[in-house]
């Protein structure tokens, strides 16, 4: 059942190619530049004249929600806000009748989320519901929504299903942003053409496999660990840092690079490695610098960035490297290998990977 994998969690990252394609087949058509989502469209005046969108989810799912801000604020120019579904119920929001919001959610069973999204849909809002799971109670009470078809995720730690979440939300973004002539044709087709060929390089990416597990390998012992990135990195190293948490159980933090300077940069010394998500972006050269700034304090600098950027490994201790993709497309490549790390960390120091001590596979508990 694991597929010759030694772990669901390791079977369900390197599915990704294949959840990817799923979640993207009857749905882009990138030749004629169509996006086809029939919950979607009939919402869609709704979303396009939205005077803000909010996103409510947990966990893995709530950092979908944060890549989905920059690139809903970026294409569709719509403000966005990303709340944590427990912080949104518990504090009496202010939700009128036809806001839309979105409820991002694996197990379509968080009891957070569902509780929510029944308070926000009394109050008159649409619920737009991402979620993985066909029937499940998220999803039987949106309004409408897109199913991320990822396949069922049997690991505790989401993997599959968070890239198959944000191939859904770029796809509702380029469809609304396209409709509200927020995008020029030329970005929307690119950008079309660009998610079409996420599952080869996603497939490009899972080869580096061998060489993050020598990473895991070197760096297992650390009891501390920093992810950085900027933009729309930026949610990604929260991920990385989430993934890494619940795997290895090491300590990791995710932070904006640029908020370093502000505190956390007092942590750093020798023994402590920094997972900058760097690829080619509008924020690399900035965090280029902040990674110099790492450096001179003796910090250990793992950089993800893209091929051709020549500036990073002179000062990166270890880099990995993926293939170019548009500073939107990016965060689908990004997460790879953190969970490649969480995962080989993990295994390398002997715990049950699939099963990590303490958590559930669907928190239907407050
Ligand atoms: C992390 C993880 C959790 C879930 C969170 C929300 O690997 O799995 O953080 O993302 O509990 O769950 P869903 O998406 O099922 O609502």
């Amino acid at each position: 059942e694991k597929g010759g994998y030694d772990h669901f969690m390791l079977k369900e990252i390197f599915e990704q190619p294949q959840t990817i394609y799923d979640c993207l087949r009857g749905r882009l058509d990138a030749d004629k530049g169509m996006i086809t989502m029939s919950g979607i469209e009939k919402y869609a005046e709704q979303i396009m004249n939205a005077n803000r969108i909010m996103i409510v989810a947990c966990g893995t799912s709530w950092h979908a929600g944060l890549v989905a801000e920059y690139i809903f604020e970026e294409l569709c120019r719509i403000p966005v806000e990303v709340e944590y579904a427990s912080e949104f119920r518990y504090r009496n929001p202010v939700v009128h009748q036809g806001d839309v919001i979105i409820a991002i959610s694996q197990s379509g069973e968080t009891a957070d989320t569902l509780v929510a999204i029944e308070n926000a849909k009394e109050n008159g809002a649409i619920i737009l519901g991402v979620v993985n799971a066909v029937g499940s109670s998220i999803s039987r009470l949106s309004h409408a929504g897109a199913y991320t078809h990822a396949g069922p995720e049997i690991g505790v730690a989401s993997t599959k299903a968070f890239t198959a979440q944000l191939a859904v939300l770029t796809m509702i973004a380029l469809k609304i942003a396209h409709k509200k002539g927020t995008i020029s044709i030329e970005k929307y087709s690119i950008l079309c053409k660009e998610l079409a060929e996420v599952p080869d390089k996603v497939a490009e990416v899972l080869k580096l496999d061998d060489s993050i597990r020598l990473l895991a390998e070197k760096y297992k012992d650390a009891y501390d660990f920093l992810y950085l990135g900027r933009g729309y990195n930026f949610p990604i190293a929260l991920e990385g840092a989430l993934k890494l948490k619940e795997i290895s159980y090491i300590h990791a933090e995710g932070y904006p690079a640029a908020e370093m300077k502000h505190g956390p940069i007092a942590l750093v010394d020798e023994h402590l490695p920094v997972v900058f998500v760097a690829t080619k972006d509008a924020y690399h050269e900035k965090v280029v610098s902040n990674m110099q700034e790492i450096k001179a304090r003796k910090g250990k600098v793992i950089a993800v960035i893209t091929e051709g950027d020549t500036v990073t490994p002179s000062i990166a201790d270890d880099v990995i490297i993926l293939p170019p993709a548009h500073e939107i497309i990016a965060p689908m490549l990004s997460v790879i290998p953190l969970q490649l790390l969480a995962y080989h960390i993990g295994v390398a120091k002997g715990y049950d990977v699939d099963k990590p001590r303490n958590l559930a596979k669907s928190v239907t508990v407050e």
